[in-house]
């Protein structure tokens, strides 16, 4: 991970992570999804956003289109910038966890090796990978936003899946078919997985 100049010092006041987490009821994570374009990242993002919100929840989505119009509009989509998006999205995740917040990225995040990288930014034992998987061929005949038809003609370059690799995640914490799963479906599987790992609780239902 790179480091910053060694003249540079951390500070901290009074407030602790775990105040925060007392404040927020909620254990802060990164729900990082990771997939194909149209794979069905922002609609799933959104909407476990909602829920979770619905819940009582404090949470954010970062999604990749949106970051790009911002924090990381000076980037394409050459492998270099790639990492650079990620890095500077797993900082703000890293962030915003530290802030109490849950986060749900949505990031095509092809690379392993960022993802990895993005992991070791926002820490291990917040960061819950979760594959949706579809084949290229759905995503592609999906083609919500006419991408692939502009990929395949040569109007854009360096798209994933069609001139651009996709390294599919080895051992993700989750794996969501979104092929055969609707997105409501798949929210509610990575409900169950944050359930059973105590990452959230059901608040309302406990009264809580
Ligand atoms: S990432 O590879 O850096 O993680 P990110 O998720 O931020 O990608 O952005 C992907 C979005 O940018 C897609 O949803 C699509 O709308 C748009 N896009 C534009 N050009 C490309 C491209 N060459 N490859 C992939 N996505 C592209």
């Amino acid at each position: 991970m790179e480091q910053p100049p060694t003249f540079l010092q951390r500070s901290n006041g009074a407030v602790n992570t775990q105040d925060r987490v007392r404040i927020f009821r909620q254990r802060p994570v990164t729900i990082w999804l990771t997939g194909l374009s149209g794979a069905g990242k922002s609609t799933i993002a959104f909407e476990l956003e909602a829920q979770l919100v619905g819940l009582g929840h404090a949470c954010y989505v970062l999604d990749g289109d949106n970051v790009r119009h911002g924090l990381a509009c000076d980037l394409g989509f050459d492998r270099k910038d790639r990492r650079e998006n990620i890095r500077r999205v797993a900082h703000v995740a890293q962030l915003m966890n530290d802030a109490g917040l849950i986060v749900i990225t949505a990031l095509i995040s092809p690379m392993s090796e960022d993802r990895t990288m993005a992991r070791d930014i926002i820490g291990r034992d917040k960061f819950v990978e979760t594959y949706l998987s579809a084949p290229l061929d759905i995503c592609a005949r999906r083609d919500p936003k006419g991408l692939y038809a502009k990929a395949r003609n040569g109007e854009i370059s360096s798209f994933t899946g069609v001139s651009a690799p996709y390294e599919a995640p080895v051992d993700p914490e989750l794996h969501i078919d979104t092929a055969t799963l609707t997105s409501r479906e798949s929210v509610a599987q990575i409900f169950a997985h944050l359930r059973k790992n105590s990452l959230t609780t059901a608040r309302q239902e406990a009264g809580a």
